[in-house]
């Protein structure tokens, strides 16, 4: 039995490290296990000019514990009059590597985002041209299809009419939670991946009714049911390497989530690699968590591999029960790997 693993060390392609106090209590849980990651740009108002996307790097920067060696990769949210101009320029400063969509009114704060996807068709255009990442948050919005089908039907309605539109558009399927999205990405041509969240390897649907109604477990897209959990496990842990490691941590305080209408987040980040590490643990698969944590992400953003390493063990861990006023995924559990550093 493996009992230590020492691997490069990670990074996460998908945090919402938010601003102010949240941004100042969150920011070192992942940059303690992180070397690189993907910025969400979900912000009120959210980032969409570059001095906004230079000045939001700055925060964080000022945010991280001293001698953290940690890089924020910032992205740009894509709006309806997001200019293709202003997206390259942005991109070739190095102000952001990579474009979101959200969909307009999908999740927390993307009342700003796109209505309709031709209306950024210059952008996206652009994008491929200059090898520009599109990040997706794949849901439909239309409230008359079922919320545990809108990601489905976001294969078929927006993600193969682009693709065969633009076929050398880069795109990641973000936060991908179906049978339906890990069979499109795994069967699709080169050029798509797509990022696992841990919490979605873990709990399935039943996990938000468990006893009681639990909003710490509500998160978009929401956990479906278990057959998707599966191929879930099977993608992240089987080898290939269009999956890689995003975490989607998205921390709201605890009353902003025990609340008559509560925000769609879970807060994973204080221990994603021993969540993750336990998943792969369980599937027979530690020798393949390095490329899925390390290689994978680096591999499809065309970035060097980090060259330092990290080391978990096993051994149990608590996880505490709230954090700065935050509930962490799996409060108050313990689990059977640790991060030693
Ligand atoms: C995210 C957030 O809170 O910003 N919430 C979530 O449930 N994942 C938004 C998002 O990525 O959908
Ligand atoms: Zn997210």
């Amino acid at each position: 039995m493996t009992d230590q693993i020492t691997l490069r060390r990670p990074d996460d392609w998908h945090v919402h490290l938010r601003d102010g106090a949240m941004l100042q209590a969150v920011a070192g849980y992942t940059a303690r296990q992180f070397g690189r990651a993907i910025i969400m740009p979900n912000l009120t108002p959210p980032i969409t000019t570059a001095a906004a996307a230079d000045s939001y790097r700055v925060r964080i920067l000022g945010a991280l514990p001293a001698g953290v060696d940690f890089t924020p990769l910032m992205t740009l949210y894509l709006t309806d009059d997001a200019d293709p101009a202003v997206v390259e320029a942005g991109y070739r400063a190095g102000s952001w590597i990579a474009a979101k969509l959200y969909p307009a009114r999908a999740t927390t704060n993307s009342h700003f985002g796109v209505t309709d996807i031709a209306k950024i068709g210059g952008v996206l255009e652009r994008m491929a041209r200059i090898g520009m990442p599109l990040l997706v948050h794949g849901e439909v919005t239309d409230p008359q299809v079922d919320i545990f089908d809108r990601e489905a039907a976001f294969i078929d309605d927006v993600l193969i009419p682009l693709r065969a539109r633009l076929p050398e558009l880069k795109i990641v399927f973000e936060h991908v939670t179906t049978e339906e999205a890990v069979a499109y990405v795994s069967e699709s041509a080169p050029g798509i991946g797509a990022t696992i969240t841990p919490h979605h390897l873990v709990i399935n649907r039943n996990a938000l009714f468990a006893g009681g109604l639990r909003p710490h477990a509500y998160c978009l897209p929401v956990a479906k049911r278990e057959r998707h959990r599966q191929a879930l496990r099977r993608a992240a842990t089987g080898g290939n390497e269009r999956f890689f490691l995003g975490t989607d941590t998205a921390p709201h305080l605890v009353a902003a989530k025990e609340a008559d209408c509560g925000c769609a987040g879970i807060f994973c980040a204080p221990a994603a690699l021993e969540v993750y590490a336990g998943v792969f643990d369980e599937m027979g698969a530690l020798d393949r968590l390095e490329a899925f944590a390390s290689r994978n992400g680096p591999r499809f953003y065309g970035l060097p591999v980090n060259e330092t390493r990290v080391t978990l063990r096993r051994e149990p861990t608590a996880v505490a029960a709230e954090l700065g006023g935050v509930r962490p995924f799996l409060a108050g559990e313990t689990l059977p790997w640790r991060f030693v550093g």
